[in-house]
């Protein structure tokens, strides 16, 4: 981590010829069970990692500003005095998109950046730039911004500049993530509670198929119409039905025919992840991680058939996981069609785990594994030196 902010204030330093006025970490998420459900009224566990985005920033003294990316060796520059627009390239998008709505509080500025988290592979490396540019500005201005707007900005970013129409988890966990805890959020009232990662004689390993989710954007504003279509035929017969947090297995069972076969899938889904959840956090908080690593592996198997945001090369990874006893749950985390499983496993074991399922991908995809024992971190702050 010091290596990261040492990089990042010395380029600052080489490129502006001044030193950084503020220094920011902001760490990307894990989630260990409720997928696709902060958008659908439902509850979340996610928690922050060791694993960041670095952002230097200082005052411009003009109303122009420069955004270096250092791990992609590009900067870009813009005007205040010229309309704050979407861009072709995306990482500009991340943090234009937080800049955009604060425009006439804000005066030019020049921002680098670099991260340790990897792109593209489910770990939430845009949320975390976004909720670390809104947290630098908010910063460096006095805008007196709550954590919970720096989240809110962060996600309207991704859906006004970047075009992927997520929830609220992944800037959520990033901002509000406290080391060796985990957060219980209700996506409804975003009131949240923080439990703590004891997971005992088990571990999370995480496992980077390094398929980059290039269809994530398409597929997850699919699913999002498509769950928010069955919402509306379930209401027709449930009036009383507000949210999937009110609907019941059975509810959705008795519009089958009136949904069609996807939309019950997705709805389907919906309905037990949000039910698991809940029984996710009573077996955490009861120590009972085989109770736990079970509702993960449902998880699976529920966002591959039903949610079909899988790929081969997760199913493969979670399958064969699930083959080496010491693992208690294994699935995709995420969006989807792509980047990374979560696993829950016996700390023992870790290595035979590792070897086992680096061999095996390598034999079936010909790709080398990323394999990441990540911590529970801090969310979104301030670094002092
Ligand atoms: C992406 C989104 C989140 C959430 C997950 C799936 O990470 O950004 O809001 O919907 O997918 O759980």
């Amino acid at each position: 981590m010091s290596a990261l902010t040492e990089k990042v204030q010395k380029a600052y330093q080489v490129e502006f010829q001044q030193e950084p006025a503020y220094t920011i970490l902001s760490p990307g998420r894990i989630n260990i069970i409720g997928e696709h459900v902060d958008y659908n009224d439902g509850f979340v566990l996610p928690a922050a990692i060791n694993k960041y985005v670095c952002l230097a920033i200082a005052e411009s003294g003009s109303s122009v500003c420069t955004l270096v990316a250092l791990d992609l060796n590009k900067s870009f520059t813009f005007d205040f005095n010229k309309e704050v627009a979407p861009v072709e390239e995306m990482w500009v998008n991340y943090i234009l998109g937080v800049v955009a709505p604060l425009e006439k509080q804000l005066k030019g500025f020049n921002l680098v950046f670099s991260s340790t988290i990897p792109m593209g592979s489910g770990l939430s490396s845009s949320a975390a730039v976004e909720c670390g540019a809104a947290f630098a500005l908010n910063t460096l201005f006095n805008l007196g911004l709550s954590k919970e707007q720096l989240a809110k900005l962060g996600q309207q970013a991704e859906h006004t500049f970047v075009g992927v129409k997520c929830g609220i988890m992944d800037q959520f966990a990033s901002v509000f993530g406290k080391q060796n805890h985990v957060l219980k959020l209700d996506c409804t009232t975003l009131a949240y509670e923080y439990y703590p990662a004891n997971l005992g004689d088990y571990c999370l390993v995480l496992l980077n198929s390094k398929v980059k989710h290039t269809h994530l954007t398409s597929g997850y504003n699919t699913r999002r119409e498509e769950v928010e279509a069955g919402l509306k035929i379930i209401k027709n017969s449930f009036p009383e039905i507000n949210t999937y947090r009110d609907c019941t297995m059975e509810q959705i069972v008795a519009v089958k025919d009136r949904l069609g076969e996807t939309l019950y899938k997705r709805c389907s889904f919906v309905v037990q992840e949000i039910s698991r959840v809940g029984e996710a956090v009573e077996a955490l908080t009861n120590n009972d991680f085989e109770t736990l690593g079970k509702l993960m592996s449902a998880t699976h198997e529920g966002l591959s058939a039903d949610y079909e945001v899988s790929c081969d090369e997760l199913d493969f990874l979670v399958n064969k996981a699930k083959n080496i006893p010491e693992v208690v749950g294994a699935r995709l985390m995420g969006g989807g069609f792509g980047g990374c499983t979560i696993n829950l496993l016996k700390r023992s074991a870790v290595s035979k785990f590792e070897n086992e399922v680096q061999v095996a991908y390598k034999a079936r995809f010909g790709i080398d594994l990323d394999i990441y024992k990540v911590d529970i971190s801090e969310g979104t702050h301030l670094f002092h030196k």
